[in-house]
């Protein structure tokens, strides 16, 4: 391709001007079909456009890491709170009953685990996701990173092909290639690749300048925790992000890894939908704590 050589900073974000969108509240979705739309209004709060997406599909790649021992003890708790479940089919089929009704991001793609080189997946058969009444289909992408950025590039190609095909919606992963810098300067590039070949959603990582991120991705761009902070950073990092254009959080070990995790859950859904400065957050996040721990 191209010429890098030649290759101009992007620079023009627009902050301010408000996208244009015509009679639907999901960014770049105006012109989906009907079942597209009414998979991402199950996802995307009409009220609020945004969603907390409750992550815990680390499984897959790396075993039953701590706060994910037990899916029926400590995840089926939470999942009134969440906007949206993420996980693998394997752990939906055996650990949530159909009868929580949330809808599912599934992850759709599997391969590699932390034992060996990451992003080395597969897409798993999108009849499977169908039957599993996925209402998105979450695929790694791996900008950056050798030969996994072909493979996880034909792997978000194709599942938005079969995506489109059934009206499902894609959300591109965006993973941290090997060598690359996790600045906004990638995850920008990162987040823009996923939508430019279909998705309808991305995950990215906050970061500095993560507006710009958000800015240029023409589909809602959620962010993921990462490794678990204390209660007041994650709850600043939720809010930051939202302030920066993120349409909300599919957050993980921060919730599930928390104290408190059906108090932090709340506290996270306070600041996405109701608008609840870090402060105020973290005073929700103590009082529901005082009170589930006065309850036990
Ligand atoms: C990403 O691909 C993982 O599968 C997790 O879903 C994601 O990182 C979100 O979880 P956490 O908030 O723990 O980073």
């Amino acid at each position: 391709m191209a010429d890098t050589d030649g290759f101009k900073e992007a620079s023009d974000f627009g902050f301010g001007k408000a996208v244009t969108q015509t009679g639907f509240h999901v960014k770049g979705a105006s012109n989906a079909d009907w079942g597209m739309k009414d998979r991402l209004s199950r996802i995307f709060n009409p009220k609020t456009g945004r969603t907390v997406m409750l992550a815990f599909d680390h499984g897959f790649i790396m075993g039953p890491t701590s706060g994910l021992e037990r899916i029926d003890l400590n995840i089926v708790p939470l999942t009134e709170y969440a906007d949206c479940l993420m996980c693998t089919r394997g752990i939906l089929r055996t650990s949530i009953p159909p009868q929580v009704n949330k809808p599912v991001c599934l992850r759709s793609d599997a391969g590699s685990t932390i034992l060996t080189e990451l992003n080395r997946n597969v897409l798993i058969d999108i009849e499977d996701a169908i039957r599993c009444n996925a209402s998105a289909m979450a695929v790694m992408f791996s900008a950056g990173d050798g030969e996994q950025e072909a493979i996880t590039a034909a792997n978000l190609t194709k599942a938005a092909d079969l995506g489109n095909r059934y009206g499902i919606p894609v959300m591109g992963v965006t993973a941290v290639g090997k060598q690359m810098a996790r600045d906004a300067r990638y995850f920008a590039l990162a987040s823009r690749v996923c939508a430019e070949n279909g998705a309808s959603i991305v995950k990215t990582y906050y970061c500095d300048g993560f507006e710009k991120i958000a800015a240029s991705c023409p589909v809602p761009v959620v962010i993921a925790g990462g490794k678990k902070l204390p209660e007041p950073e994650a709850l600043e990092l939720c809010y930051r992000a939202i302030n920066d254009g993120a349409c909300g959080v599919d957050m993980g070990r921060n919730v599930f890894q928390s104290d408190a995790p059906i108090a932090m859950i709340q506290a996270v859904h306070a600041v996405v939908h109701d608008g609840l400065n870090p402060q105020q957050a973290c005073q929700l996040y103590e009082d529901l704590k005082h009170e589930l721990h006065a309850a036990d």
